[in-house]
């Protein structure tokens, strides 16, 4: 029996400087879209879920989270802009962006995090920033008291929980960068958070390429992850007649061609969050 979380979101939108709607500063409608694409995705509401090839039409599933702006900030005070908190890194002091790369995200892990954080036992944090080397995103995982496959028992510190998104990956109205324009990376990350695993096994760098798992047992074994908008059915591991699920949103498509998470997936996250695994539950 699953239940219905609504989770409370802080988007803290870190900038240079510009003003609201500009570059990295992004606009209230721009963080609204976001949550709209995640109360679409995460409520199997999207309209392009019809996209999905009917032999997986069976397997799409209502997560049954949904997503608010947070009002209400630490202190008690009603906010201006619900669900935003606005970061001038000049006045931080901080180092002119990109802050990320794929191989280090020590100055957000280090100092942007720790010093904005919401507590996250009351919020779930969303950091949105200048990252650079093509990284779109990522997320921190949970722990995993619900004891599942594919997953380290502790996820990681209170300071530092939630995810990372580049700004121009960021929902679907304003300042966006196709073929990543719809607000499917904040999907597929949140999915991380709520303990899903790639699709593919991430054994991307094995030799067996068919040896990894995704600890979901309705996805089909995949190889490698997929890019771009690929041709179904897309045959690997074996798989056939049906093929990859490559329309899922924990492969790597392009925004418009990721449309569904599994029966499975659901169960994964329903887990995590009925465990009362620290700040997963806790929030709702
Ligand atoms: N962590 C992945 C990356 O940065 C996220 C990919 C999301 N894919 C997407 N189509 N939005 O590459
Ligand atoms: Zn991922
Ligand atoms: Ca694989």
């Amino acid at each position: 029996t699953a239940t219905t979380y609504t989770l409370p979101i802080i988007v803290h939108v870190i900038n240079n400087g510009e003003p609201v709607g500009v570059g990295s500063n992004i606009s209230q409608a721009q963080v609204q879209s976001q949550l709209d694409v995640l109360n679409e995705d995460y409520r199997n509401r999207n309209t392009d879920g019809t996209l999905v090839p009917s032999a997986f039409q069976p397997l799409r599933s209502d997560m049954q989270v949904q997503f608010v702006p947070a009002s209400i900030d630490p202190d008690g005070n009603v906010m201006a802009e619900p669900g935003i908190d606005r970061v001038d890194r000049n006045a931080k002091g901080w180092t002119a962006p990109p802050y990320g790369s794929s191989t280090s995200l020590s100055y957000i892990e280090g100092t942007i995090k720790p010093s904005t954080y919401w507590d996250p036992n009351r919020y779930l944090n969303i950091w949105v920033l200048n990252l650079g080397g093509g990284l779109l995103g990522y997320a921190q995982f949970p722990d995993n008291t619900a004891g599942l496959g594919g997953l380290s028992a502790l996820g990681g510190s209170a300071a530092t929980d939630g995810v990372v998104i580049l700004y121009a990956a960021f929902g679907r109205v304003g300042t966006l960068t196709a073929p990543y324009n719809k607000g499917r990376t904040l999907t597929h990350e949140l999915g991380h958070w709520f303990g899903l695993r790639h699709i593919w096994g991430d054994d991307e760098r094995l030799t067996n390429t068919c040896s990894g798992s995704d600890y979901a047992d309705d996805t089909p074994n995949q190889a490698v992850q997929n890019y771009g908008c690929p041709t179904y059915p897309h045959v690997t591991c074996a798989n056939d007649p049906n093929g990859d699920m490559f329309m899922d949103y924990m492969d790597y498509v392009d925004d418009a061609c990721m449309q569904m998470f599994s029966a499975s997936q659901k169960d994964r996250l329903q887990a995590i969050m009925a465990a009362g695994t620290p700040r997963r539950s806790i929030l709702a």
